[in-house]
């Protein structure tokens, strides 16, 4: 049985079809190459010696996501990963979001609405706490509004879901990721931010290769023990393990409801500064910083409560901060080789 992951040759995505092709599964990618290249298909075969069939189609055409449910009728299970994700440039662009996002969410469930089963995993994201007021954050955790049409894009891809659940055969699991870092132990996959990175990790690799001056960290006055804002850090190998865990529980029926929602984070939450001082750990130099204005829009604090996932998907997180950093510095130095 073919699995489809669209947006599979971005960072996420890559790794999770890695882990599908070490789990057997027969992949079937989906991207637009708006935010990736197709040379992720060589890094991806080159781990597993497993070449993915690949379709260069942009999910908001609605007639190529049609005639590619017609030329593939064995698709297992879908996992959604395309979607653009840049949380400032959403504030700048919001239809384009709202285009990309939702419409390409509906041109697929149009499709899947009409198959006599299927399963779809969704990528969403622990922004839709905003900042929650308690710590660790569950599932019940209020969602709050969205601080950005990124944001949003997923709150109302999570409705639109749990609306098309309940008049079809469509079964869901929604994955909220806290913040994924790191890189395939092999270098061979991993973040490929184009331009000058928004987030932290990348622009840490970034600056210690010399191609960024300095780090800002965006303040610290913030109320925590060291003043920086602090987040869950989960390396992406073990979130692209989560989602072949998910999917595998609605392929054997065990999911008890037609929509289930996990966090997939780490649960423990890192302060910028630790995340620096691990860098520098594992890559024994120091790293030029600065501190600077906080960044509109950030949360002070967010770590999952990673209980649900442990418990009834029998996943947690295996990989440290410092191994992921290690990782994600390893991968800097191979693109840069
Ligand atoms: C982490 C911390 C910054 C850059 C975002 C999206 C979220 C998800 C993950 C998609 C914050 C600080 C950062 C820098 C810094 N993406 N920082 N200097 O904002 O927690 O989450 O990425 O789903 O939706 O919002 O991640 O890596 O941007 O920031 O000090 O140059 O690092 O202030 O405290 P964030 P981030």
């Amino acid at each position: 049985m073919k699995i489809l992951v669209t947006g599979g040759l971005g960072f996420i995505g890559s790794h999770t079809v890695v882990e599908l092709q070490n789990k057997g599964f027969e992949v079937v990618i989906i991207d637009n190459l708006s935010n990736s290249s197709t040379a992720v298909l060589e890094g991806i075969t080159s781990i597993t010696n497993q070449l993915p069939l690949f379709e260069n189609i942009d999910l908001r055409d609605k007639d190529a996501v049609h005639n590619f449910f017609e030329k593939y009728t064995d698709i297992a299970g879908v996992i959604h990963f395309a979607a653009s994700k840049a949380v400032g440039e959403s504030v700048e662009k919001p239809l384009l979001y709202y285009e990309n996002n939702i419409g390409s969410l509906v041109y697929l469930l149009q499709e899947l609405q009409n198959l006599p089963e299927a399963h779809f995993i969704f990528s969403s994201s622990c922004t839709v706490y905003g900042q929650a007021e308690k710590m660790p954050i569950d599932e019940n955790s209020p969602i709050q509004a969205a601080m950005s049409p990124y944001g949003n894009t997923k709150q109302i891809g999570e409705e639109i879901i749990t609306d098309v659940t309940k008049v079809s055969n469509i079964k869901a699991i929604l994955l909220r990721y806290f913040n994924p870092i790191g890189a395939h132990s092999s270098a061979a996959i991993g973040e490929l931010p184009l331009g000058v990175p928004q987030n932290l990790v990348p622009f840490i690799t970034q600056t210690a290769m010399g191609l960024r001056k300095e780090l800002s960290v965006y303040g610290n006055d913030y109320p925590t023990p060291d003043g920086t804002c602090i987040r869950d850090y989960i390396h992406v190998v073990d979130l692209a393990k989560a989602h072949v865990v998910a999917l595998q529980r609605l392929l054997d029926k065990k999911n008890i409801e037609k929509v289930e929602i996990f966090n997939l984070g780490s649960g423990v939450g890192s302060s910028v500064l630790e995340v620096i001082e691990a860098f520098e750990k594992v890559s024994n130099q120091k790293l030029a910083y600065k501190i600077a204005n906080r960044r509109e829009g950030d949360v002070t604090m967010a770590y999952a409560n990673t209980d649900k996932a442990n418990s009834i998907l029998g996943w947690k997180t295996q990989l440290s901060l410092e191994e992921a950093m290690e990782s994600a510095w390893k991968w800097e130095q191979k693109i840069r080789s």
